[in-house]
């Protein structure tokens, strides 16, 4: 095999989802100490935002530094290259996570054992199915008491739409808790509460009807657990590595992220069996990461966090070929070709200058202003990666200049905002106003604020009623121009020209789409 080949087979991509609190950072955490990625526990810190409104500025700017340094999160573990995308898990900042997903090649969804499905695994869960990314379950903090483990295995299947394949078996939880049956490797790991990782015993346990088991773990639980992994095993399919690839199963382990426990079960088994890079879509053609030619696309930007620079870093996902420091690629958008000299990998906590990067690899780019998400780098070929949309945004305000000197910073401010995909921003055609839209509230005020800090520009926010945006297409450009004529008032252009049709109420956007059969309406920018 070349060496290609040999780098591409090595690289596992992907991101951890949950809803805040499930212990998403405990977890990356845990495994980025088995990948020796860092040292001690709490050097990553939690990203989350804990209020839903902050107007605690500190808090965002604080939010924003640790994003930066955990955005990519590379190590090595059985010579294998990890990269863990983080994906933020407030809901206001949905729309990056969403972005983040198109970077990766598989999932793992933390779920609380007490709290089972919540809104964002609910939301997130989804746009995995969507793109048919593999997905595998870790059901935390089994030291606590929780839901019934066949019950949340019904709740996963029936509120998420999946179907799972249970790989551990909990053995009691709570104060009770034992450990687990790993049924994929057939050992028994027992829960020490005080111990470390290195304490957790690992028995090899071929047969669960062997009387050695009650010694390990006493006679009612093993009585139990013989029933109920009798019962998983009668109700659940056998674990085919093919479906788990194609979506059809997800495998669910469980564990408890803070006592480190079935953590190792969890990445021993995830490199196994979790897939190497994907090939990618773009409208053009699908791109397969075997492909000699580099291609790659920016599924997120972040603004410097020191005002005195404008750099920001743009975050390329390698899809195809290798890339290199130095060498010119095609910027398709600006139909140009650009050196990096300084591209960046993020090692956890630590940035490092790369000379090479392969697909799977995220590459950190310094940037004065020429990128936005979605744009295409290659070496030539005129491609368009597919799957980074926009979301109908549901949250409205009419942006205003607040101050008459500094119309011009506050134009190029909204415009690299924009750009980064903090908001939407969409111009009303009748007056020219501009109006904002957001998935959550705290974007209003990261936009004000940075106005403020990063380009010495005010804005003031004045309401909107407003129930959606949705981008309008159709085929017969007659009946465009009908209905731009005759909904004046309700269209605006968004940032790249689209059409959009602004409903001020659930009610008009239903009669409108009665009335204008011929016109197509669409809650992705991307109008599937
Ligand atoms: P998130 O990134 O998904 O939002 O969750 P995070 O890892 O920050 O975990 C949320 C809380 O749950 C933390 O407690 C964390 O210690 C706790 N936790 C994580 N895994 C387990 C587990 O297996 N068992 C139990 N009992 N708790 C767990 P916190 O009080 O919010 O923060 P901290 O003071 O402990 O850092």
């Amino acid at each position: 095999m070349s060496t290609y080949l040999q780098e591409l087979a090595r690289r596992r991509t992907f991101g951890i989802i949950a809803h805040p609190d499930a212990g998403k950072t405990t977890l990356t955490e845990k495994l980025l100490l088995f990948g020796g990625a860092i040292q001690t526990a709490g050097a990553v810190k939690s990203n989350k935002i804990k209020k839903s409104t902050v107007s605690d500025f500190m808090e965002i700017e604080r939010q924003r530094g640790i994003s930066v340094s955990t955005s990519v999160m590379g190590f090595e573990y059985r010579d294998l290259q990890i990269n863990i995308l983080d994906t933020p898990g407030h809901e206001d900042f949905a729309e990056d996570t969403y972005r983040t997903l198109t970077a990766v090649d598989s999932a793992i969804v933390v779920i609380d054992v007490a709290n089972g499905v919540e809104k964002q695994t609910e939301k997130l869960t989804k746009v995995c199915r969507m793109r048919k990314t593999p997905i595998i379950f870790f059901v935390n903090k089994l030291d606590r008491e929780g839901k019934d483990a066949l019950d949340l295995l019904d709740e996963l299947e029936q509120k998420l739409d999946v179907k799972v394949c249970p790989l551990s078996w909990p053995i009691g939880m709570g104060q009770r808790f034992k450990g687990v049956y790993n049924m994929y490797e057939k050992k028994l790991v027992l829960f020490n509460p005080h111990g470390k990782q290195e304490d957790e015993e690992i028995i090899i346990f071929e047969d669960l009807n062997n009387p050695e088991l009650e010694r390990h773990i006493g006679e009612g639980p093993a009585r139990e657990l013989r029933h109920e992994v009798e019962m998983v095993s009668a109700v659940y399919p056998v674990f085919e590595q093919q479906d788990y690839l194609d979506g059809k199963i997800c495998p669910v382990f469980f564990g408890s992220a803070v006592n480190n426990f079935g953590v190792k079960e969890l990445l021993d088994c995830f490199v196994e069996i979790a897939p190497t890079p994907l090939a990618r879509d773009s409208e053009e053609r699908e791109i397969k990461p075997t492909e000699e030619k580099m291609t790659g696309f920016v599924f997120k930007i972040f603004a410097n966090m020191d005002p005195r620079h404008r750099d920001r870093i743009a975050f390329l996902r390698i899809c195809s070929g290798r890339f290199e420091r130095n060498k010119p690629y095609r910027h398709i958008r600006l139909e140009r070709d650009m050196r990096f000299p300084n591209p960046t990998m993020f090692m956890a906590s630590k940035k490092t200058l790369l000379d090479e990067a392969y697909p799977g690899d995220v590459v950190g780019l310094y940037d004065s202003g020429n990128f936005k998400i979605g744009d295409t780098l290659t070496e030539g070929e005129i491609l368009h990666f597919k799957g980074l949309p926009a979301f109908s945004p549901e949250q409205f305000r009419y942006v205003e200049n607040a101050d008459p000197l500094k119309q011009k910073q506050f134009a190029k401010g909204l415009d690299q905002l924009m750009d980064e995909g903090v908001a939407q921003m969409f111009t009303r055609q009748t007056d020219g106003r501009r109006i904002i839209g957001t998935v959550g509230q705290l974007q209003f005020e990261v936009i004000q604020h940075r106005l403020e800090s990063e380009y010495n520009s005010k804005c003031r926010y004045e309401p909107v009623s407003l129930f959606k945006a949705c981008w309008i297409t159709s085929e017969d450009p007659k009946a465009i121009a009908e209905f731009l004529d005759r909904r004046k008032r309700d269209v605006a252009k968004d940032k790249d020209g689209n059409w959009v049709f602004l409903a001020e109420t659930a009610w008009t956007l239903q009669t409108v789409q009665e009335n204008f059969p011929k016109i197509a309406f669409h809650f992705t920018s991307e109008k599937i």
